[in-house]
């Protein structure tokens, strides 16, 4: 009978966390590891992608991810799931999983595609069903950016919005472009930024302003991950470690100081993204992967 017991509990297990297996105990202070932005406010170093997810699978993973302890989740107006990232965050909210001011929500506007940007403020608010939104980012640049990014700053002034910032500008002109706009020096710049391309330069500059970079495609994005997985130095350490490629990537990207957003739609995949937080890789480990940036980009926008 007690064997029984045994195997209920240790499929229960598998089933939260997956064929990844046995998540250690993680510190609590490992779990809080965050970034205070210039706007003040904190920030998780490592939060859930939803990019490509539908309203139904994206409110089913948002709670999951924030189950198994993350506490960042990014979503954009264009992914067309912030109803179900909202309502994913409800109801981890009603079920006691975490309060609504541990959450740290971004979503993004895309410029030129919208009339009024602050209606579309109020829309992602209201999509989401949130009072406020932690982050929202100018999606990309466009033609009419710069006063979309005055119509975050409006929404900063009128508590709809905490922190502020910019996606997809990969050089100092074209931060300096929008933060000589600016009464608000943005918090945030989200780029591609993987260990193919690596933002370190932006990174140094920004850092002036304590602006942080925040990374999308830490994999590679959907159909390139193999190949960044499959690099004989990630692989290596994966192997030290008794971690797997993804872990070994997401602890590069935390320790060199950036913030990154894995997106998945697999469970067992959002479980052991968020299983990074019991090791630690050496300064010279740090470097060889640093020696991994070939400048190269997936994507071209
Ligand atoms: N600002 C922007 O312009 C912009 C652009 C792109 C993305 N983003 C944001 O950045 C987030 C991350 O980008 P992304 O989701 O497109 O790409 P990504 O995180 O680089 O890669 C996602 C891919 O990795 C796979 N994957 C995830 N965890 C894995 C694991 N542990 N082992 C093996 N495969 C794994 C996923 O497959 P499974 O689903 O099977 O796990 C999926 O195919 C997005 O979700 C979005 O929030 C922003």
């Amino acid at each position: 009978m007690k064997k029984f017991f045994m195997l209920i509990i240790c499929a229960a297990f598998v089933n939260i966390f997956g064929a990844c297996g046995a998540q250690k105990e993680v510190p609590q202070e490992m779990i809080n590891d965050f970034v205070t932005l210039n706007s003040g406010f904190n920030m998780p170093r490592l939060g859930f992608g939803t990019w490509t997810l539908d309203d139904d699978t994206a409110e089913d993973c948002v709670y999951f991810a924030l189950k198994v302890g993350y506490r960042l989740i990014d979503t954009a107006r264009y992914y067309g799931n912030e109803v179900g990232v909202g309502r994913g965050i409800r109801r981890a909210i009603d079920d006691g999983i975490a309060k609504r001011e541990e959450i740290f929500i971004t979503s993004k506007i895309m410029p030129g595609n919208y009339n009024s940007p602050d209606a579309t403020i109020d829309n992602s608010l209201k999509s989401l069903n949130l009072d406020y939104i932690d982050l929202m980012l100018i999606h990309q640049p466009g033609y009419n950016d710069e006063e979309v990014y005055r119509a975050l700053e409006r929404g900063v002034k009128a508590g709809k919005i905490r922190s502020i910032g910019i996606s997809n500008y990969y050089t100092p002109r074209d931060f300096d472009r929008i933060k000589n706009i600016a009464t608000i020096v943005p918090a945030v710049v989200q780029n591609e930024n993987h260990i193919y391309y690596q933002n370190n330069e932006l990174q140094a500059y920004v850092k002036k302003f304590g602006t942080v970079i925040e990374s999308w495609y830490p994999f590679g994005g959907r159909g390139n991950t193999k190949k960044i997985f499959s690099n004989e130095i990630i692989q290596s350490l994966a192997k030290k470690y008794s971690k797997s490629p993804a872990q070994i990537i997401l602890r590069w990207q935390i320790q060199a100081g950036y913030v990154a957003i894995p997106g998945s739609s697999n469970k067992n995949h959002i479980a052991e993204n968020f299983n990074v937080f019991d090791f630690r890789l050496t300064a010279d480990e740090m470097n060889l992967i640093r020696g991994l940036n070939k400048n190269r980009r997936f994507e071209n926008w």
